[in-house]
């Protein structure tokens, strides 16, 4: 059993106050900040009537996405757990298709892959970057599939492997140039959740722009927030279209008339909340720098420490949405959560790996050695933007 170490959890706590300039209060985790022109945004919206789903501000958000993201297109949508639903149904994927992603992610992933009927299969990450990790895919997909009639199969459940659907876990950018190539060489729509990572870049390009398609969220959680909100981005127009055609519930465009084309969604983001995400959009530079920052600083206090701060590896620059560290095992982890949470220091263990809950535990996996190992180890520490 290990000693409680309390003097460096106290020392933690103590350095973690200090970067907030809080001695007594409670430290969140994550707290948006509402310092630019947000008020001014969204009581435009409110003064121009135009205060849901359509409007200057949707227009002008899908802009700032495709400035920032480097993107030919962005759809706005009204989280980002809509946005992947629909990045899947445009990448084809069907009832009875397979859709591999990572076991060590937020719950939407998997969920999003789940209402389009297919099944994830889960394949591991890497320890460095807690992403999707190319050698595990390689090697999940030369002992998986099979070619028949022209197409991959799954030899285990005769399925199609519809997509794939890497994570960019807390920022870290995941090797996405080497999935990409492994994706493209066995046919696979490669979709990018990249929920996380907006700011983040992969060998200096952005996150999210690597697949056929991107999704980012704008949660209230997330470095820039439209209260709730999502966008999917793409370099093709006709997805481009037809994603904004089926979040706007396959209307066909006409003056007066109400006709749908196909089964459609109300997944469009609200003017009101794109207003908001505007203003934060104008900010992400800034915000950025400032998160660095705390990741520099408690790299440096951690690493002197002898707990493992995760950063960016080399080719990446993360965003640090969230900052993480890996402790000696679960035990050590379990100690450190329940001291810092008890001293009014928020911190909270990574996800419970997906294969575990009930809804997925049927599901297919390749050796997930990574994910549990890290499971067991990672916590996030206080991350906000600082005053
Ligand atoms: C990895 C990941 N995917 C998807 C989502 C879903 O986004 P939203 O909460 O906007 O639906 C989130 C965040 O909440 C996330 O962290």
């Amino acid at each position: 059993m290990n000693i409680v170490k309390t003097d460096l959890f106290e020392e933690v706590v103590e350095f973690v106050r200090q970067q907030f300039d809080e001695p007594d209060a409670f430290i969140p985790l994550h707290v948006p900040r509402f310092e630019g022109k947000e008020r001014e945004y969204v009581m435009d919206a409110i003064d121009s009537t135009f205060v849901s789903s359509v409007g200057a501000y949707v227009d002008k958000f899908e802009e700032m996405m495709c400035q920032i993201t480097g993107a030919k297109h962005a759809t706005a949508t009204v989280n980002g757990t809509s946005a992947l639903h629909t990045a899947l149904l445009l990448a084809g994927v069907e009832k009875r298709d397979e859709v591999i992603t990572q076991p060590l992610t937020f719950v939407a992933t998997a969920n999003a892959i789940a209402y389009t009927g297919a099944k994830p299969v889960f394949v591991d990450v890497d320890r460095d970057t807690m992403g999707l990790s190319p050698y595990k895919l390689k090697r999940f997909l030369t002992e998986t599939l099979i070619r028949q009639d022209d197409n991959w199969i799954n030899r285990f459940t005769g399925k199609r492997i519809a997509a794939c659907v890497p994570m960019h876990t807390f920022g870290l950018p995941a090797r996405v140039d080497e999935i990409r190539e492994i994706c493209d060489r066995y046919d696979i729509p490669l979709i990018e959740d990249s929920a996380e990572s907006l700011g983040s870049t992969w060998k200096g390009r952005h996150t999210g722009g690597f697949g056929t398609m991107g999704v980012f969220s704008f949660n209230g959680n997330k470095t820039v927030t439209a209260g709730g909100g999502g966008a999917i981005i793409t370099d093709d127009e006709e997805l481009a279209k037809r994603a904004k055609h089926i979040t706007t519930t396959a209307k066909k465009p006409h003056k007066w008339e109400y006709v749908h084309d196909e089964i459609g969604y109300n997944y469009r983001m609200p003017n009101l909340n794109a207003a908001l995400a505007c203003a934060q959009l104008e900010q992400l530079d800034t915000y950025i720098e400032n998160k660095r920052k705390l990741a520099d600083s408690y790299r440096e206090f951690f690493n002197s420490k002898e707990i493992e701060f995760i950063g960016e590896i080399e080719s990446a620059k993360s965003n640090y949405w969230l900052n993480a560290v890996c402790l000696e095992d679960r035990e050590q982890r379990d100690q450190f959560l329940a001291y810092t949470n008890e001293h009014g220091v928020m911190t909270r263990p990574i996800w419970c790996l997906m294969n575990k809950l009930e809804m997925f535990k049927e599901s297919q996996t390749g050796d997930l050695s990574n994910a549990e190992w890290l499971e067991d180890r990672i916590v996030n520490i206080p991350s906000s933007v600082r005053l």
